[in-house]
């Protein structure tokens, strides 16, 4: 038993090694400092908006139809600024937990040193987050108490598989939105660079997530697997319900109750959700993690 572990081991590091080296290597050809490449001095023009508004919660629902245009700019504004917060606090979850990961490891090895360039980045991304959303007149949000609370739990106790699959998840649901505002003639510029310097170094994070999943994952018994894909599961659904907070609506302007009930309702957005997991979720799959539990909780995130 033990020589076929060892015998994995060997097979297998080459090619973890080989591939934080490439990691690095594209990190140092192609990184970015937001402070220097945002423009930060232009004032905010308010004729754009904040995100796609396909993406918006209420896109598509009465509500949204009766809005005028100022108000559905003020609506994804309030909300880019409320998912870029959101991502915020999900990063500062991922630095804890991937510093601990590699507490005491051997740092010449080029996975440690990736992890600590992630980390970098991650820290880079949140204060850009920050002034993003200050730059767009959004007061601070933070997810519900519950969320906090469970998320404060997770980073100080998750490991393995279980943390990087819900980083990977995080990582995933952000990408498909932010490559679809990077994109956006709508979308004010500064949020468009903004997205696009996290698509690109976020790119580099999922690799390593994905890799580092599937190769904790290796041996892993049933229990433990139905376990991790339930932890990462419920990880998710706390992620994906806290992207935008409800208060976006009364500093849009909106009436919150109305907003909420119909933003809960609306098939167009869950649709979006879904359509953009759809790789995600497949990966989960043949890493095994797609369960019977978890795909419930996937199912009441509207990301299956
Ligand atoms: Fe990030
Ligand atoms: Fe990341």
């Amino acid at each position: 038993m033990t020589s076929v572990g060892t015998q994995r081991a060997e097979e297998t590091e080459p090619g973890r090694e080989e591939m934080a080296r490439r990691l690095l290597d594209s990190s140092e050809t192609l990184s970015y400092d937001p402070i220097k490449e945002v423009d930060w001095e232009t004032p905010l023009d308010t004729s754009y908006h904040g995100a796609s508004p396909e993406w918006s919660t209420l896109y598509g629902t009465a509500y949204w139809a009766e809005l005028t245009p100022e108000q559905q700019r003020e609506l994804t504004r309030q909300e880019a600024a409320s998912v870029a917060s959101t991502g915020i606090w999900f990063e500062m979850i991922l630095q804890q937990m991937v510093l601990r990961d590699f507490y005491a490891k051997d740092p010449t090895d080029p996975a440690f040193q990736w992890a600590l360039t992630e980390i970098a980045d991650e820290c880079r991304h949140s204060i850009m987050f920050a002034r993003g959303a200050a730059k767009l007149r959004a007061p601070a949000y933070r997810p519900r108490r519950l969320a906090v609370e469970l998320g404060r739990f997770f980073k100080s106790t998750a490991k393995g598989e279980a943390a990087y699959a819900a980083i990977l998840v995080a990582e995933e649901v952000l990408d498909v939105m932010q490559r679809d505002w990077m994109r956006d003639e709508r979308v004010v510029p500064f949020v468009r660079t903004i997205n696009n310097i996290h698509v690109v170094e976020e790119s580099r994070h999922m690799k390593f997530a994905r890799e580092e999943t599937r190769e904790r994952l290796k041996g892993a018994g049933w229990l433990r697997r139905q376990y991790n894909a339930l932890v990462v599961a419920i990880a998710s659904y706390f992620i994906v319900s806290s992207m935008v907070n409800p208060k976006v609506y009364a500093n849009a302007g909106l009436d919150t109750r109305r907003a909420v009930r119909e933003a809960k309702a609306n098939e167009h957005h869950k649709a979006m959700l879904r359509s953009s997991c759809a790789g995600l979720m497949e990966f989960l799959h043949s890493a095994g993690l797609l369960t019977k539990a978890s795909t419930w909780f996937y199912k009441r995130a509207n990301l299956i």
